[in-house]
């Protein structure tokens, strides 16, 4: 669906009666090509920058793995910057049923643009894949050079879709920049978005004005934000949104702003990364649905 058509079909959903009303899920396909991806992914900071040669917490991500994948999953995050977890993912994907699906997104993260074409080596060697979905440049490091090699890369198959990341709130204007610079070359912006931290929702609106898929990062603040709702019973609004879970309640939110793609959840408890995927089950909520639930999200976290 083009995000003109959702945006008409957003509008005719206003004006409905309070509720969930409609299934939005075609608003998550990457607007530059087209591709459809399930709204919910995976992160591996930190969860995923564990022993590699340690069987039993390998086991345990497997077990997140397999949780992920069998409901649905496809877009896994990561970076040279998190230490093993990209080795974890190599070791970990093959034989895994569904990992056909993956969607694999890592980053270059280095200040030097003559070292970016090594890392870059280095992460498909340790995915153990032949090329990468998406290439992002981790927190604008070095962004211009690294444009440069992403492009080559591109050019040469090496990885299909481009994007930048932050999560820092004093990245916003020099993002803005790198939009209006590369916002042609590029088909993915990541950035920190939820219910406690609004402040990309400018960029996420000029992302999706250019075209680009957005990715939201840091969609539980970090986990404080679920921690902050454990003891809060579940608003009404969950039974009609199909919600068991804050954690589905929040990223279906997320997920419900008209520039949103996929947003990446990281965690390493299998029953955890089950409650996230729930949030591509049922509908999502209508723009009105969403204001009402934003608000219950904000007395929760007021209670
Ligand atoms: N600049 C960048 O490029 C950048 C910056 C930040 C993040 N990222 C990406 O975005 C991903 C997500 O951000 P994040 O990892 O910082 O934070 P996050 O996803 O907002 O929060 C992760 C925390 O949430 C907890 N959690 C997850 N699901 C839960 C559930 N259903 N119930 C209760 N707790 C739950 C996890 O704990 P448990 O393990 O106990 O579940 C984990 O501690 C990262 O992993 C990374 O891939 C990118």
């Amino acid at each position: 669906m083009q995000r003109r058509d959702w945006l008409a079909a957003a509008a005719a959903l206003a004006a409905m009666p309070l509720g969930a009303t409609a299934e939005l899920r075609p608003a998550r396909t990457m607007p530059r090509s087209g591709e459809a991806l399930p709204g919910v992914g995976l992160g591996t900071w930190l969860t995923f920058h564990v022993d590699p040669d340690d069987a039993g917490v390998m086991a345990a991500r497997r077990a997140v793995l397999e949780a992920f994948f069998g409901a649905g999953g496809a877009l896994i995050d990561s970076s040279p910057m998190y230490d093993t977890a990209e080795q974890v993912l190599g070791r970990l994907l093959p034989g895994l049923p569904g990992a056909r699906r993956l969607y694999s997104a890592t980053k270059v993260w280095t200040p030097f643009e003559a070292a970016g074409p090594g890392q870059l080596e280095r992460s498909l060697q340790r995915w153990g894949l032949p090329r990468f979905d998406l290439l992002q440049v981790h927190n604008l490091l070095a962004w211009r050079g690294h444009m440069r090699t992403l492009t080559d890369w591109k050019a040469r198959g090496l990885v299909r879709h481009l994007g930048v990341t932050t999560s820092h709130g004093n990245k916003h204007d020099e993002m803005r920049d790198v939009l209006e610079a590369e916002g042609r070359r590029l088909d993915v912006l990541q950035i920190t978005y939820n219910p406690v931290d609004r402040r990309a929702e400018p960029l996420m609106q000029r992302a999706a004005d250019l075209g680009l898929a957005v990715i939201v990062n840091r969609p539980f603040d970090g986990g404080d934000l679920l921690r902050r709702l454990a003891r809060v019973p579940l608003p009404p609004l969950a039974a009609e949104l199909q919600c068991t879970s804050w954690a589905a309640l929040v990223l279906k939110w997320e997920l419900s702003h008209p520039a949103v793609t996929v947003a990446i959840p990281a965690t390493r408890r299998a029953d955890h990364c089950l409650q996230n995927m729930e949030a591509l089950r049922g509908p999502l909520p209508d723009l009105r649905a969403r204001a009402a639930l934003g608000a219950e999200i904000e007395r929760a976290l007021g209670a």
